[in-house]
């Protein structure tokens, strides 16, 4: 059986492996629920964009929130990535794993005064600022530290991505960016306000995209953009195209990030604008085909209308099919031969929300376990505690070797942080 998303996730026989690690001996030394990541599958997405941007200036910012591991994050500053940020909490993260400042860029609709002061004492290489007021409150902070921020434009280029609606992000609708009529008012003010330096322009339309031709329409608007800002005698140096690229989940055929890749930078020299350095944002494509979320099969609980396969892995552990509808594919980390029924996945957290599958045929047995694929990205990052639930351990595959790179969550350090009332 061949499984969608990444060739690193496979069936040897009866038994699924990451790389050369059987999931079922993962579980059974680490526990369940568990993320386990491949490496080589990480820096094999990362090469494809490595190679199609190969002698030209550019910088790989890695969206951290896809999963921020410290590991992960390790493992793509290893290997020449920069980041992009959008919290002080992700700066702090990133530069503990080793990343150096200076290929950091900060993005985000609702920059603090503090989150602002640190990434500038930190060094970073830009803010991605996304309105007037946030540009106007850079000045004054880096005024008031007595130094110079960089900043690119975020500019919302009204370009339909098709994707789901809470993760498009570059319409006119949406609250991110600066309106594409307002992008050369907002350039002049930038270039005025003291302690600024404009640096370039960036724009992200959305997550799980799965054509290219958003990302050319996009692209075409920023350089319009670029030309018009030039015209006012305002240089960028850099052109951010943001993130985005989608992945398979089940049958979605996204284009190749080196061929998506190749198709922007052919773009951007039919418009004359080769010698610029380009920045790309992704999150997903590097992560998610990576990793997957593994759970035991707790309860079988057929009935008249449905039947629940009762695992030990929930909504808080993964959110994305509760909060997205999203497909994600289950299988079981070792197959049987007995015959399969069709099953809705569930988790133990009491909302009928909380899925993880629904209507998928399975042949399983209390005790086995399931791995819901193509779970690296957008899954630990977004897990919670809802029903006080610890969440799961994470663990890196290399070839055979397998670290764990956190430890499972301890119940009593939930509530460790609160208090009683006195009497
Ligand atoms: N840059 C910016 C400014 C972003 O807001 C994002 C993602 C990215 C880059 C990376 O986009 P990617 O390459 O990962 O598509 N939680 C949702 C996805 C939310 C994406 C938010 N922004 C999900 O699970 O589908």
């Amino acid at each position: 059986m061949t499984l969608p998303g990444s060739p690193y996730v496979a069936y040897r026989g009866a038994d699924l492996f990451i790389e050369d690690c059987a999931l079922n001996a993962l579980a059974d030394r680490f526990g369940t629920p568990l993320y386990v990541y491949s490496q080589a599958a990480m820096l094999a997405a990362l090469g494809s964009y490595q190679r199609a941007l190969a002698g030209r200036d550019h910088l790989i910012c890695y969206a951290m929130k896809a999963n921020s591991n410290l590991a992960v994050l390790q493992t793509f500053a290893q290997a020449g990535c920069g980041f992009d940020i959008v919290s002080c909490g992700e700066l702090k993260r990133v530069l503990a794993a080793g990343a150096p400042a200076s290929r950091i860029v900060f993005s985000g609709v609702g920059k603090t005064r503090a989150e602002m002061r640190e990434a500038l004492e930190a060094g970073v290489l830009c803010f991605n600022v996304e309105s007037e007021p946030e540009l106007e409150l850079l000045s004054q902070v880096a005024v008031a530290a007595g130094r110079t921020a960089r900043v690119s434009l975020r500019v919302n280029p009204d370009v339909d991505a098709g994707t789901h609606p809470y993760i498009s992000t570059g319409l006119k609708g949406n609250k991110f960016g600066v309106a594409h009529e307002r992008a050369v008012a907002t350039y002049q003010r930038a270039a005025a306000l003291p302690g600024l330096e404009v640096v370039g322009i960036d724009c992200h339309i959305g997550s799980q995209i799965t054509e290219a031709t958003p990302y050319l329409d996009a692209l075409d608007r920023l350089l319009d953009l670029v030309e018009a800002v030039e015209a006012q005698g305002i240089r960028l140096h850099h052109v951010d195209v943001g993130g985005g690229l989608g992945i398979t989940y089940t049958d979605e055929t996204p284009p190749e990030a080196g061929v998506l890749v190749a198709q922007l930078l052919e773009r951007i020299d039919a418009r004359g604008h080769g010698h610029r350095k380009v920045l790309f944002e992704p999150g997903r494509s590097l992560v998610g085909n990576a990793g997957v979320l593994l759970a035991e099969v707790l309860y079988l609980k057929p009935g008249d209308e449905k039947n629940f396969c009762i695992v030990d892995a929930a909504m808080n552990d993964l959110a994305r099919p509760a909060m997205y509808e999203a497909w994600m594919g289950i299988v079981p980390c070792r197959t049987r031969a007995t015959a399969a029924l069709t099953w809705d996945v569930v988790g133990p957290v009491c909302e009928s929300g909380d899925w993880l599958g629904r209507d998928r045929v399975l042949a399983v047995q209390p005790g086995d376990r399931v791995a819901v694929l193509s779970a690296g990205a957008y899954g630990m990052s977004m897990a919670s505690n809802y029903n006080t639930r610890p969440r799961a351990a994470e663990v890196l595959v290399s070839g055979s070797q397998a670290w764990l790179i956190r430890d499972r969550e301890d119940a009593a350090a939930l509530f460790a942080g609160e208090h009683l009332l006195p009497g």
